[in-house]
């Protein structure tokens, strides 16, 4: 039969209309019905999910936007273009941050109202903090949850070692904010905008920043720029004027790090967790980190224990994925 938490699972990704997360857990309790020999109560749910899963596969493709962003020219070159699912409420941080997040979000869906009184919802957002944290993951939410492409700079096409060739590259990206609407991600912005005067402050490192600059500064487009870096210590001063908000990541709290395991394990019956050792087996982990691990218990609960999450394996996996040299 199927536990509470799987009940509460089921009903939790039906009220969010997440299907997937539905779906995964329905085949989990067809899998748990199976190993107790309920062979027909099994069959049934999983013939039901059989369908159900070509349905949403049909409803998705139906209603996914169709690319009339996908880049051309040498602007496919400089960007890559996605439409990311991805929502806040899937990025677990910090209450501060959460809400942060959430207000820049909302001045986006009601602009009209801002415009109104003549004021403008904040475009451009600088994300900093260590390596797994989900910079990245709420460039996608944002984008997400707004309904708009996310557009993730390219370094490699836009840093060149010719001359002037980068001020030239970078005007064509901000000349593409005006013109498609989106969120364009300047990941490892450092690499753009280290700080002048630093030691490998050669000619181009200079002129790269201040068109940066200029364009950031000049930008009046209804696009966001989101920016992120792990070494906010090595970017210029400059740059952070030119951002609405700097948004700090950190690693996750024992809370952050159970939200994670439950929101990334639906369909496992979590109640015999001791959480205060899995934190301890944790602490020092990225979110990805996280993440990962729980793949991998997952993974080894279903091929090494029929299916069910015991504690120990969780705690390997955590383990595992504890670098020596944090
Ligand atoms: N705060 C978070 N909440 C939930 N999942 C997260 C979070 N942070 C990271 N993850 C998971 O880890 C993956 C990688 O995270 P992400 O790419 O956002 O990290 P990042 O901060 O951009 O790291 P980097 O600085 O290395 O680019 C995400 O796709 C997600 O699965
Ligand atoms: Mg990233």
């Amino acid at each position: 039969m199927a536990s509470s938490k799987q009940l509460i699972g089921m009903i939790r990704s039906h009220a969010a209309g997440d299907d997937e997360r539905f779906l995964a857990i329905a085949e989990h309790i067809a899998n748990d019905a199976r190993n107790a020999g309920h062979h027909r109560m099994a069959e049934e749910i999983g013939s039901l999910v059989g369908s159900l899963k070509e349905e949403v596969g049909e409803r998705r493709s139906a209603t996914r936007p169709i690319l009339i962003a996908a880049p051309r020219g040498e602007l496919a070159s400089l960007v890559r273009a996605s439409y990311p699912e991805t929502r806040l409420a899937d990025v677990v941080v910090a209450e501060d941050v959460g809400t942060r997040l959430r207000r820049i979000v909302r001045e986006h869906r009601e602009r009209g109202i801002l415009a109104d009184r003549g004021l403008h919802p904040r475009r451009k957002l600088l994300l900093s903090g260590p390596p797994g944290t989900g910079k990245s993951m709420t460039a996608a939410a944002i984008a997400g949850e707004l309904g708009l492409p996310l557009f993730t700079l390219l370094l490699d096409g836009v840093i060149t070692k010719f001359m002037g060739e980068t001020a030239a590259k970078l005007r064509i990206v901000f000349d593409a904010m005006t013109g498609t609407r989106g969120v364009y991600f300047f990941d490892e912005v450092d690499a753009l905008a280290t700080r002048r005067g630093a030691e490998n402050d050669i000619g181009e490192a200079r002129r790269m920043l201040n068109s940066f600059l200029q364009f950031l500064d000049e930008d009046s487009s209804g696009s966001l720029i989101l920016a992120a870096t792990n070494h906010q210590e090595l970017l210029d001063r400059a740059i952070f004027r030119r951002f609405d908000a700097t948004i700090r990541y950190g690693l996750p709290e024992a809370d952050h790090v159970r939200r994670i395991l439950v929101q990334r394990l639906p369909g496992f019956d979590l109640a015999p967790f001791d959480w205060t050792a899995v934190a301890q087996a944790a602490s020092d982990l990225s979110q990805a980190d996280i993440v990962a691990a729980a793949d991998d218990a997952a993974r080894d609960a279903v091929l090494e224990n029929a299916g069910t999450l015991d504690p120990v394996l969780l705690l390997r996996a955590l383990r595992e994925r504890t670098q020596p040299d944090r």
